[in-house]
């Protein structure tokens, strides 16, 4: 049931109830124009990526404090290695430093943190990093962040095909019993439920390869800010428009 606008607020009130439908349980946010905030303010593009992770920190209060179940930020594609070695350092350190200085915190909000992409790429002693956030969280019973590090759609549906037509050559699958569950299971988000709003900041119309088999009936809402501009009021205008939809997956409109 939608929810009228005027009775969204900004601030600490909560919008609607999870139970009625008009807030969503998933919200998946592809973080997009660090770049642009930092050119037009002319700024090296790391500037730009420092303030990025400052809006997370506040994009993660907001979602905490509205009891969102899971939240998915993009924070770097499989294509974004294309970026050149100075820029996916600047990434890599700030990303390490994230990760030192915020996990211990998210872990005493009982957050649990999920990494989703080929984080191998970023090589041995990040990985190990990463694992441990994981493991230290991985009992935590409030919000789930998942963060998408390297990770990319198409190669994450490629990984699961292999390893469905891995386990039938074996015989341990029936092919015919492989159907969407199945293949919901052997991909990299198995076990959460997809996103019902996906969002993307910075005016960009596009998936940029981002959850392309879970965003089958997601929201998708575009808002012109860009991503270093995002604060807990654009978490909340990202709910109010998500109120205003009404989601019919198919069926006769009410
Ligand atoms: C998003 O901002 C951050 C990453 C993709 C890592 P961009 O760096 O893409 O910023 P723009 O799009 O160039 O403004
Ligand atoms: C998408 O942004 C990836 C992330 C936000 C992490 P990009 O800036 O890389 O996407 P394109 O290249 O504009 O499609
Ligand atoms: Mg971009």
């Amino acid at each position: 049931m939608p929810l009228p606008l005027a009775t969204a607020t900004t601030g600490s009130a909560t919008v609607g109830t999870s139970q009625d439908g008009s807030v969503p349980r998933h919200v998946a946010i592809i973080m997009d124009g660090n770049g642009r905030w930092a050119a037009s303010r002319g700024l090296p593009r790391v500037a730009g990526h420092r303030a990025g992770a400052e809006a997370v920190t506040r994009c993660l209060k907001a979602a905490r404090a509205q009891g969102l179940e899971y939240l998915t930020l993009y924070a770097f594609s499989s294509e974004n290695w294309r970026r050149g070695p100075d820029e996916v350092a600047d990434l890599k350190g700030l990303l390490r430093f994230y990760l030192r200085h915020k996990v211990a915190e998210l872990h005493g909000q009982q957050v649990r943190i999920l990494f989703v992409g080929e984080v191998h790429r970023f090589g041995p002693d990040l990985c190990d990093e990463l694992a441990r956030a994981e493991r230290l969280t991985a009992h935590n019973t409030g919000m789930t962040l998942l963060l998408a590090l390297s990770y990319g759609g198409r190669s994450e549906i490629v990984q699961a095909a292999k390893a469905l037509a891995r386990a039938a050559q074996r015989g341990e699958i029936d092919p015919d019993s492989i159907d969407e569950d199945v293949v919901s299971q052997h991909l990299l988000t198995a076990g959460i439920p997809d996103p019902d709003v996906i969002v993307r900041t910075s005016g960009e119309h596009r998936l940029s390869n981002f959850l392309l088999w879970q965003s089958a009936y997601a929201e998708l809402v575009f808002l012109d800010q860009l991503w270093p501009d995002f604060n807990e009021t654009s978490f909340m205008q990202i709910l109010e428009i998500y109120a205003r939809r009404d989601r019919r997956f198919g069926a006769r409109p009410a």
